[in-house]
């Protein structure tokens, strides 16, 4: 059985090897970025969480992942911006995060009242529970987000909001496809926010891409360019009520005003990183 430590002196005495490779692996180099990110003077958002997860796990985050990138950082704090929008209309809703790894979002966007299920792969979760207990609020779920029958567990009634944050570029074309168009046809009325790398950085990680000398990054099979998105939605369910893109780009020194122009250049907009909100 694996002990859950929630403790932060548990934690701090006591540093845990993650024993995680491949895909799930990646849930360490999100966290580290989101926990150097809360650690800066300047940050863009708070999660002392983060902190004392990234503060008790032994592992070179630095020489896999090389600096942080904060481009993971302004992913998460897209989302924690666009669920507590949410949460003022359905303070009673509930958040499905899929593939949420040692996300620690539902504490920087509680109200108290709204519930969560973080649902993983099974190795994921036993991760998790080293650093998070579970809660009746908060629950978790060992399974593959490809097998619908977690959406058993879900009750739609007082508004859902699935998070699929850093997980649908892992997936295959067509498990993408047919994932989304699982949860549109089961959760109208549902919010889902999901990203897109775009297609060149698929083909990068295909054709192994190391992001230090330690680390390869894993196969991101599905991309897609901006200018493609949302036309490939719609085809896969054409009654989608409305498909927003989030200012997701990395924190520039530039003024915004600037960054917004060059957002406005196609040629390099499609060729960025995608934040996808849909209402079903
Ligand atoms: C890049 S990490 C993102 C973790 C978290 N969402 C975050 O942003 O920090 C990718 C996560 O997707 C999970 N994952 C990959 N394939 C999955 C699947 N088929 N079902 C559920 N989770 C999956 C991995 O285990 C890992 O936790």
């Amino acid at each position: 059985m694996m002990s859950v430590i929630n403790k932060p002196e548990t934690a701090a005495t006591a540093r845990l090897k993650p024993d995680l490779a491949g895909i799930p692996e990646t849930m360490l180099w999100t966290l580290y970025d989101r926990a150097i990110e809360s650690k800066r003077p300047d940050r863009m958002f708070s999660d002392p969480e983060a902190e004392r997860i990234f503060n008790s796990i032994d592992y070179d985050f630095e020489k896999n992942y090389g600096a942080p990138t904060r481009l993971f950082s302004v992913r998460a704090m897209l989302i924690d911006a666009a669920l507590k929008k949410w949460l003022a209309r359905h303070p009673n809703g509930l958040v499905v995060s899929l593939g949420e790894g040692l996300e620690t979002q539902a504490l920087r966007v509680d109200n108290g009242r709204m519930r969560w299920l973080s649902i993983d792969l099974p190795e994921a979760i036993r991760t998790r529970e080293l650093f998070i207990a579970p809660t009746q609020r908060f629950r978790h779920l060992a399974a593959n987000a490809l097998d619908p029958s977690w959406m058993e567990d879900v009750d739609p009634r007082s508004g859902l909001f699935i998070v699929a944050q850093g997980l649908f570029m892992y997936l295959q074309p067509s498990e993408v496809q047919g994932l989304f168009v699982e949860i549109a046809r089961r959760f109208p009325g549902a919010d889902l926010i999901f990203d897109v790398v775009p297609r060149a950085m698929s083909e990068l990680t295909l054709a192994g891409h190391r992001q230090t000398p330690h680390y390869v990054i894993p196969s991101m099979p599905w991309g897609l360019d901006r200018n493609e998105i949302e036309s490939t939605l719609r085809q896969w369910h054409p009654g989608l009520k409305r498909i927003d893109f989030l200012p997701y780009r990395h924190p520039s020194r530039r003024p915004a005003l600037f960054e917004k122009l060059l957002d406005k250049l196609s040629w390099r907009r499609n060729k960025l990183q995608s934040l996808v909100h849909v209402s079903v």
